[in-house]
């Protein structure tokens, strides 16, 4: 009972005319990298599909270098069993994330997937740390949040081991000039994960209504068909 479900949010990709607002992407990129890449990895999303967030080749590639600061590609050399790293580069996924604090960040490629409602989900379960409510410790005296836990009414099991990633304004600076509030960068990250999730969605909608008016107009040609056929049968 204490459990909520997600926030109602809409997202410019929502529904079977929504298009994805690369602005907007650019901007949730821009919290996944500088905040939640700390944490998480996001392992099935190569670098150079970023360019379907419009950015051109060469910007690509100086993503894909800048993400050296968080972590590189291994490398394996078979002949001497040597391990080592090396730049990131367009052709490369992201790398591993390491990770040493409690709790495991899960990878973030698939979340708005793997979640009822994702890209709600996510946007709720950050904007929805807060306070236990009195009536949950009066009832359960002994579902007190422990200690290094945080309470989400989003979360599934209530606590959870992430500390409220965003958690002040201004913790982006967007470059685009968009005020980045707590809420907005939520909005941007949680946007940002559905196309991460399902980077095709938007053309593969396109193309349905593109099958969908070729059946319109087949049908209309059959039925023209049809009746020219049986035309003069009594
Ligand atoms: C879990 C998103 C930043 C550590 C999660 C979950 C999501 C998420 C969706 C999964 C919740 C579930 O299983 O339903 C994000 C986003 C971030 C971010 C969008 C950036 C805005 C961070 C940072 C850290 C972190 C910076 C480390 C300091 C964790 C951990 C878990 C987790 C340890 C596992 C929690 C548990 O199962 O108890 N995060 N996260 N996250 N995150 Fe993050």
């Amino acid at each position: 009972e204490f459990h909520k479900h997600p926030k109602e949010v809409h997202f410019a990709s929502d529904g079977p005319f929504g298009k994805f607002d690369q602005a907007q992407l650019q901007r949730g990129y821009k919290v996944y990298e500088e905040v939640c890449a700390a944490c998480h990895s996001l392992s099935m999303v190569s670098f150079r599909e970023l360019g379907m967030l419009g950015y051109n080749e060469a910007q690509v590639k100086n993503l894909a270098k800048k993400f050296d600061e968080k972590a590189k590609q291994p490398t394996y050399n078979p002949v001497t069993g040597d391990r080592a790293e090396r730049s990131n580069l367009p052709s490369d996924r992201f790398p591993h994330i390491p990770y040493a604090g409690a709790g495991t960040p899960p990878d973030l490629s698939l979340m708005t997937k793997a979640r009822h409602d994702g890209g709600a989900y996510v946007y709720s379960l950050l904007t929805g740390y807060t306070d236990q409510p009195a009536e949950l410790l009066k009832k359960f005296p002994s579902a007190k949040t422990p200690d290094g836990l945080h309470y989400n009414p989003y979360f599934a099991n209530l606590n959870l081991s992430m500390p409220p990633p965003l958690a002040s304004d201004g913790q982006v600076t967007y470059d685009d000039g968009t005020p980045a509030t707590v809420d907005q960068m939520a909005k941007d990250v949680s946007a940002f994960l559905i196309w991460s999730a399902e980077p095709h969605s938007q053309s593969r909608k396109q193309t349905g209504w593109a099958v969908l008016g070729f059946l319109l107009i087949a049908s209309i040609l059959a039925f023209g068909a049809y009746r020219s056929v049986w035309a003069g049968v009594k």
